[in-house]
């Protein structure tokens, strides 16, 4: 069997002759970056053959790199498949940035009201005419003679009661022990809520008695290898059992990881978390809890469940208090998910008076609104330009992308996360661009490109170097190779347009289906809310450009950050938000636009970039 070392990491594997690169990663537990599943359309899984010899050159490696690239070594991952031992370089991969959460996010302040109760007990010794058991000593000190206790904690019991001069802290959630401690740990009630992204998993630690969120940290969600979109994850876990368990593995793994450094950040013991919360759109729920997705991809979308789903931290295998319960909050449709009944906790939007919407743009886009006291919800394929998939130079917001660019005084200028050297763009960053190459002049309202050939006067002097003929149409050279940190030209291409139109399409003509079903138009609307991890990022004026937006006055839209995120931080820190999110599928009407005649003309006239 071939072995291959990937390095920098110098981790090595044995695999059968044909494996691809891709899959090798994975079995050596690294993550490759790539959008298309292993399809060979991407051409993000870029490798460098370091040592070893390396087979002719594929089309779809032809198409995805350039002659300088392949001279050089460079291969795709997914395309390459091993026959003789190799030395595989992996491009240092850059983090999924902590834009998806920060330590106060968008909620004021949380409520605490902790499920898990602390009382610290110091109780009096046996003696021969007190000779009752310790489990019931307990129990009459507590006075809830009715409690159960988990056996696991029983089992070191007696051990403890007596290293401990009889005084211990018992951590209760409904009727049942879940935890007995040595010492008064009282102060020490902790829980952990997860964001579950398509593309990033976000996790909060928080402080429940105080209602405090202490750390928080992101990770890519590896679950990437198996394709941007999700359609791609149900297609794979709908193959086979393992390939279900392999995806549950992924994001049990990559919650655990979070855990480990958000513990790491806080000095917080393991065993003192005892609540998790996730979110996450219905096929992360899915996937996440183990339940196969498959009905959820054909029509008519039908998911294995909608409720909230309880279990056992034990159960699914994250590192927590092993009695620690995990609480997936419930989703509302096959494409409406519990991060939807988030934005709409953070947001009030239950409780709202006003017309107001609330837009959650990630990998897809679920709209919500509240108009004439009712509460409607749908979801657009989006898909994932917004968080750069499928965009030839496109990222996760990480250090290096492009995320601000402007037209100003005849010139495009950039700025790039972190000010490091550019090294692609991320969502709002191609929001950006594309606004301001149509305020220059550079892209028709029909979202093509000005022909430099056929019509040079539409392109100004100074640009007449950066708008070329690409592989397919023309291309805009953001940045040029030699200030670049990949060493080749940034663009923004014919197909990135292309891709940006239908994602901004599917979600202005969403919004126009609800308002529709309301009775009401875009004039009414008292506010429009942009949610989602770069909710915070697009700005405005590009939203209104491009017409992801409809044109309202500026002050009408707010940005709320990751609001579903803020959602499951409510919902951990108080058992009446949960509650709450727990009646929402019932209140909320959800609008399946694939069986709307109207969805399609809407959309297509919200392709173009006239204003609205
Ligand atoms: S081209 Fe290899 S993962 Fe997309």
């Amino acid at each position: 069997m071939p072995k291959v070392t990937f390095i920098p990491q110098n981790k090595e594997v044995k695999v059968e002759a044909g494996t691809d690169l891709l899959k090798a990663a994975d079995m050596a537990g690294l993550y490759i970056e790539g959008d298309c599943a292993g399809r060979g359309t991407c051409g993000k899984c870029k490798v460098k053959i370091a040592e070893g010899e390396k087979s002719k050159p594929n089309k779809a490696e032809e198409k995805h790199l350039s002659e300088k690239e392949i001279d050089a070594g460079w291969v795709l991952a997914c395309q390459h498949k091993m026959e003789k031992d190799l030395v595989v370089e992996i491009p240092i991969q850059k983090d999924a940035h902590l834009r998806k959460t920060s330590l106060k996010g968008g909620v004021e302040h949380l409520s605490a009201e902790p499920l898990v109760e602390k009382v610290h007990v110091k109780m009096e010794r046996p003696a021969v005419e007190d000779q009752t058991a310790d489990l019931e000593r307990l129990l009459r000190h507590l006075e809830k003679p009715d409690l159960s206790v988990e056996l696991r904690e029983l089992s070191q019991f007696p051990a403890l009661l007596r290293s401990n001069s009889f005084a211990v802290t018992v951590a209760i959630t409904g009727n049942r022990i879940i935890s007995i401690e040595p010492g008064d740990t009282t102060n020490q009630i902790f829980g952990v809520a997860f964001d579950i992204g398509t593309t990033t998993i976000a996790g909060s630690l928080i402080d429940l008695k105080k209602a405090e969120v202490l750390a928080v940290a992101a990770i890519t969600n590896p679950q990437n290898a198996y394709g941007a979109d999700v359609i791609s994850r149900i297609t794979h876990a709908s193959e086979s059992r393992e390939n279900l368990q392999q995806l549950q593995d992924k994001v049990i793994e990559a919650a655990n990881s979070i855990i480990k450094d958000l513990l790491k950040q806080t000095k917080v013991a393991r065993d003192r978390i005892y609540e998790v919360t996730a979110v996450g759109n219905t096929t992360m729920s899915h996937l996440f809890m183990g339940v196969d997705p498959t009905y959820l991809a054909p029509a008519p979308f039908v998911p294995a469940y909608s409720r909230a789903l309880e279990v056992e931290a034990s159960a699914l295998g994250l590192n927590i208090n092993p009695a620690g319960r995990v609480i997936f909050l419930p989703n509302i449709a096959g494409y409406v998910g519990s991060d939807t009944v988030g934005v709409i906790l953070a947001t009030d939007m239950d409780k709202r008076t006003e017309n107001c919407a609330a837009i959650d743009i990630g990998t897809n886009g679920e709209l919500v609104l509240a108009a004439n006291g009712r509460l409607m919800a749908c979801s657009t394929a989006a898909g994932p330009a917004f968080e750069g998939a499928q965009i030839k130079h496109g990222m996760r917001a990480a250090s290096g992308a492009i995320e601000l660019v402007n037209y100003e005084d005849g010139e495009i200028k950039l700025s790039m996360i972190d000010d490091a050297p550019a090294c692609g763009i991320c969502g709002s960053g191609l929001i950006d661009s594309i606004a301001a190459l149509v305020n220059a002049g550079l892209i028709e309202s029909s979202g093509r490109f000005v022909n430099p050939e056929d019509n040079p006067e539409k392109v100004p002097e100074q640009f007449k170097d950066r708008l070329r003929k690409g592989t397919n149409g023309y291309e805009f050279v953001l940045v040029a190779a030699e200030d670049s940190d990949t060493g080749e030209d940034i663009v923004l291409s014919q197909g990135d347009v292309r891709e940006l139109q239908l994602a901004k399409g599917a979600i202005y003509a969403g919004l126009m289906i609800l308002l529709k079903e309301a009775g009401i138009s875009k004039d009414d609307l008292d506010q429009i809310l942009l949610a989602g991890a770069f909710g915070n990022y697009v700005r405005k004026e590009s939203a209104l450009t491009i017409g992801l937006l409809p044109q309202l006055p500026p002050e009408k839209i707010i940005a709320v950050g990751n609001a579903a995120g803020d959602g499951a931080r409510m919902a951990l820190a108080s058992k009446s938000v949960r509650d709450r999110a727990k009646a929402l599928p019932e209140k909320v009407e959800h609008l399946e636009l694939s069986t709307r005649m109207d969805f399609q003309d809407i959309f297509v006239d919200a392709m173009s970039f006239t204003k609205v």
